[in-house]
């Protein structure tokens, strides 16, 4: 069973080598999501016709109004949801289901209240039958990736929500996954603890090329993390443009060319704001 290889070191820094060049890890293919509503049969149209490819090692924010459907997108390619029609893959296999390969990581931290940090870090290793002795090397590993030294013991109740993200975060990574799947994973920390985590996060990548998809409503946010942002449209969400951040990292919040694009987002994601507050305001028109 796949749950025996052998689990990568993670932390080891990143080659010298120049970047390979960009291959596709996940291509979804006109995907659509209706959720069917048990009480008078009326459906909700979540996602329409939605085409998009990611690449192996970028990091891509989804960027949309709120209740456009960008959660439903993303279980969709975690396999928690299953799509009404069309497909996604992950290097060209069909994702039916959930797998150790995409690493979920929800606003809500979603961690197991009794058991310690590294109890937590380690689950996905246990499920996986990862010997003992592995387990704890590599949640030692990830507990000094994500700066938690000194908690390993210490329960989800006993940290700070920046802390709680961390652990989310370390257990996504114990799996070694293809893709981190973030959804708005920091839209619950105070300001301050929010850009600290943005900064981690980038460190992380830098030390480990995880492809990640990260859901947010932090234009800022998607500006200061993403190599892309796709913004989504009003429900049902499809792809309405795709903005490629060119300016180098670290990124400087207050530069003009950080300023040019995070304008430029906002202005579209307002459009699509105000045409989501048109729909509801219509009668009947939210079904
Ligand atoms: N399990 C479900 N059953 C029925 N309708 C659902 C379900 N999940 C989501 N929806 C509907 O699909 C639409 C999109 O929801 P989704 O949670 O994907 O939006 P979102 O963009 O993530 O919103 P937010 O910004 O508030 O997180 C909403 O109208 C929601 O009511
Ligand atoms: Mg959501």
């Amino acid at each position: 069973m796949s749950g025996t290889k052998p689990v990568a070191p993670l932390g080891s820094p990143a080659p010298a080598t120049p970047p390979a060049p960009l291959a596709p890890l996940i291509v979804a293919r006109h995907l659509n999501k209706t959720f069917e509503r048990v009480a008078d049969g009326r459906g909700t149209d979540a996602v329409r016709d939605v085409d998009l490819t990611i690449q192996e090692g970028e990091i891509v924010c989804l960027v949309g109004p709120s209740g456009c459907g960008k959660t439903t997108l993303l279980r969709i390619i975690a396999g928690l949801d299953r799509p009404t029609s069309g497909e996604v893959a992950l290097r060209g296999k069909a994702i039916d289901g959930p797998g150790a390969e995409r690493g979920m990581i929800f606003q809500s931290f979603a961690l197991f209240p009794w058991r310690t940090v590294r109890r937590n870090i380690e689950f996905g290793l246990e499920v996986r039958r990862v010997p003992r002795m592995e387990r704890h090397r590599i949640s030692s590993d990830l507990i000094d990736l994500v700066g938690l030294q000194g908690f390993a013991g210490a329960h989800p109740r006993e940290l700070s929500g920046g802390m709680q993200q961390r652990v989310g975060l370390a257990r996504a990574l114990a799996n070694d996954p293809a893709v981190l799947l973030m959804d708005e994973p920091f839209g619950s920390l105070d300001a301050q603890t929010r850009n600290l985590m943005q900064t981690e996060l980038l460190k992380i990548w830098e030390r480990t090329r995880k492809t990640v998809v990260f859901v947010t409503h932090s234009v800022d946010e998607s500006v200061f993390l993403a190599d892309r942002i796709v913004l989504l449209t009003a429900r049902p969400a499809s792809v309405k443009t795709i903005v490629e951040i060119g300016i180098p990292r670290p990124r400087d919040r207050a530069s003009p060319e950080f300023a040019a694009i995070r304008q430029r987002v906002l202005r579209d994601l307002t459009e699509e704001v105000l045409k989501g507050m048109a729909q509801q305001d219509r009668p009947g028109a939210v079904e």
